[in-house]
C-alpha cells in the first residue's frame, strides 16, 4: 500500500481566532479535491474555531502539545482527553521549539507518545539535529536517540500510528532547507531505525520539516522516504499551504 501524503500546518504561536476562521475560509476551497491528509495545528486557543470550521472536509486538526496525565494539578497544561472532547484527532510531540525553550525531555516524550495513542489522537513525534551535531557527523546517533527514547512505551504493532517529522534545527525558520540527499538520508535512517525495532515502517508516514515552500516542496516530496511536510512560516498563507498540498 502506497503511504497517502501527509501535509500539515504548523501555526505555531500564530493566529487569533478570527485569523484561524479566515485562513479555514480560504484554504478550503483551494484543497477540496485534494485525497492527502491536511492537518492544521493551531494553538489551543484556536482548536475549537478550526474543528468546527473543517466539519464536513478532509482537513483533520492537530493540537501543538499536551501533557501526559488525564488531569491533575498541572497549571498551564492540557490533556489528551481535553483535546479528544473537542474532536481534535492529532498532536505535535516533541517539537524542537519545545525542547529548545520550554525544557520538554524525551522521558516526558515517552509518557506523551503512549498517551496520545491510547487516547486515539495521532501522535506527530519530532525528531531532528542541531547544525553542531550535523557539522560534527552526529545526525543519526542524535535521530536514533530521540526516535528510541521517544518510542521506547510504543508496542512494535503501534508504531506505525506514529507520524515521525524530520525537522532539522537548523533548517527551521532559516530559510536554509535541507537539500534533497539529506531530507532523504535522513528520513530513511529514521525508516530504518524504526524497522529495526520490529515497526511495520513501510507504513509509517516520515515528514519532512523545515524552511518548507510552495516553491521547494515538489522536490522535497517527490522523495522516497519523504511521505510529507510540517510546514511553519508558508503554512500561515492558505495560499501557499495548498500551493505545498498541491505540490505532493
Ligand atoms: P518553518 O517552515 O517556518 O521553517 O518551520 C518548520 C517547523 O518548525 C514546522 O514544525
Amino acid at each position: 500500500m502506497p503511504r497517502t501524503p501527509y501535509i500539515a500546518a504548523n501555526w505555531k504561536m500564530n493566529k487569533t481566532v478570527a485569523e484561524a476562521a479566515e485562513f479555514i475560509d480560504a484554504l478550503l476551497p483551494r484543497i477540496a479535491a485534494t485525497q492527502h491528509d491536511v492537518v492544521v495545528c493551531p494553538p489551543f486557543t484556536a482548536l475549537h474555531e478550526v474543528v468546527e470550521r473543517r466539519r464536513g472536509t478532509a482537513v483533520r486538526v492537530a493540537a501543538q502539545n499536551m501533557h501526559f496525565e488525564e488531569s491533575g494539578a498541572f497549571t498551564g497544561e492540557v490533556s489528551a482527553p481535553m483535546l479528544v472532547e473537542l474532536d481534535v484527532e492529532a498532536v505535535v510531540l516533541g517539537h524542537s521549539e519545545r525542547r529548545q525553550f520550554f525544557g520538554e525531555t524525551d522521558e516526558a516524550l515517552a509518557k506523551k507518545v503512549p498517551a496520545a495513542l491510547a487516547a486515539d489522537l495521532e501522535p506527530i513525534l519530532c525528531v531532528g539535529e542541531s547544525e553542531a551535531a550535523r557539522d560534527a557527523g552526529q545526525t543519526d546517533e542524535v535521530l536514533e536517540r530521540q526516535l528510541r527514547a521517544d518510542l521506547a512505551e510504543v508496542a512494535d504493532e503501534d508504531v506505525a500510528k506514529v507520524v515521525v517529522a524530520y525537522e532539522p534545527i537548523w533548517a527551521i525558520g532559516t530559510g536554509k532547507v535541507a537539500t534533497p540527499e539529506q531530507a532523504q538520508e535522513a528520513c530513511a535512517f529514521i525508516r530504518d531505525v524504526l524497522r529495526a525495532r520490529g515497526a511495520a515502517a513501510d507504513d509509517v508516514r516520515i515528514l519532512y520539516g523545515g524552511s518548507v515552500k510552495p516553491g521547494n516542496a515538489a522536490e522535497l516530496l517527490a522523495l522516497p522516504d519523504v511521505d510529507g511536510a510540517l510546514v511553519g512560516g508558508a503554512a500561515l498563507v492558505a495560499e501557499d499551504f495548498a500551493a505545498i498540498v498541491e505540490a505532493a
